[in-house]
């Protein structure tokens, strides 16, 4: 198979760890007989300093061509004073829109090696694999109307939280599919006892539960939710929910994980005419400044994302599962990164031993 794939690794850490997930990637395709045809394209602040503008036509035109993006992280302090259209996270929202990947997959699982790398007891997040879906292309992010206005005490700003009955519907239905392939339980968070936003967002998906009904659904209040997370996080399968409150809660549930750092995420659209599932693959984690260039970061989550791409896009499930299978080894055997309990490997050496634990089972297995 030919692999078509744009990445963008961004600002901050976001070079040091795409380039361990490309060394995987490279890896898999070359024992599995795939064509790896990779372009490299600017997000961000790297973007902004090299076109004036966080993400440029040339990006945009780069990844519709593409048949998924890999990307690193965007944002670094430097940008934070420019107006919202010119920070480097615009490039990133612009980027999924353009895309239009409504969906955004961010599995969570507590790796019994890493148990104690997380400040929850054991107990509590031993056996933790749920799956947050997340809406990407609506809510706050990109509402109308939205200002920041005024000067002095006359300042105000506004954002506005509109969802339609069809962008709820479509990510519903994605929900209630991934639930098929899990352990059938689907638990939407909302706050419906507040946002008119959140008592249709409700109704749509109690609506659209009528048609699976193997899938058991339940609603949280996304206040109890956070709690619950932490709580009781085993009583998750896949979490649904809105744009901001999936960035908020994907942040926490990472801490189930025991490092931020692990996460990987996947985003996806609708199937192209060709029969084709574009998505735009991300760690979860932002650009960590206080780490870039220090070649510790953890390239774990980019790696991670990387497998999703496998998947996902490509339907290259065996290629996936082995580069899972790797990162477990090497999670459980070494190195790893600082993040995780203080491992002394770097970004680099991570990255090597995923690639020589691939190269290694792919012997035995032939
Ligand atoms: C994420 C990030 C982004 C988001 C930022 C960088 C715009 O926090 O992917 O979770 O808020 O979606
Ligand atoms: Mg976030």
């Amino acid at each position: 198979m030919r692999l078509n794939i744009l990445v963008l690794p961004g600002d901050g850490i976001g070079a040091e760890i795409t380039r361990e997930a490309v060394k995987v990637l490279r890896t898999v395709c070359e024992l599995h007989g795939h064509e790896l045809a990779m372009k490299e394209g600017l997000i961000g602040g790297a973007s902004l300093d090299a076109t004036g503008s966080p993400i440029s036509a040339a990006t945009l035109k780069a990844a519709g061509a593409a048949d998924a993006v890999l990307l690193g992280a965007v944002g670094l302090p430097k940008y934070d004073h420019l107006p919202p259209a010119q920070r480097a996270e615009r490039g990133l929202l612009d980027l999924r829109q353009a895309m239009g990947v409504f969906a955004n997959l961010r599995p969570v699982k507590a790796h019994p090696a890493l148990y104690g790398a997380s400040p929850l007891k054991e107990a509590l997040i031993a056996g933790t694999d749920l799956l947050i879906v997340r809406e990407l292309m609506g809510g706050l992010y990109f509402g109308q109307p939205r200002a920041f206005e005024g000067t002095g005490k006359d300042r105000r700003a506004f954002n506005t939280l509109p969802y339609s009955y069809v962008e709820v519907e479509r990510i519903a239905r994605m929900a209630f599919e991934l639930a098929r392939t899990r352990r059938n339980k689907v638990t939407s968070v909302d706050k419906a006892n507040v946002l008119e936003t959140s008592q249709l967002w409700r109704q749509v998906v109690t609506e659209i539960a009528a048609e699976y009904p193997d899938v058991t659904l339940d609603h949280l209040y996304v206040d109890n939710a956070a709690m619950q997370l932490v709580l009781n996080p085993k009583g998750f399968d896949v979490l649904l929910t809105e744009n901001l409150f999936g960035d908020i809660l994907s942040d926490e549930a990472a801490v189930l994980a025991g490092s931020i750092g692990l996460l990987p995420s996947g985003s996806l659209g609708s199937r192209r005419a060709d029969g084709k599932l574009p998505g735009l693959y991300e760690p979860i984690h932002g650009s960590a400044p206080d780490l870039a260039g220090k070649g510790i970061a953890n390239p774990l989550g980019s790696i991670g994302s990387a497998a999703a791409m496998l998947e996902w896009s490509f339907g290259l499930k065996a290629e996936a599962q082995a580069i899972e299978a790797a990162i477990d080894h090497v999670i459980q055997h070494g190195p790893t990164t600082p993040d995780l309990l203080g491992g002394t490997g770097t970004t680099a050496s991570v990255g090597g031993a995923v690639c020589s634990r691939i190269k290694a089972m792919a012997k035995v297995t032939k």
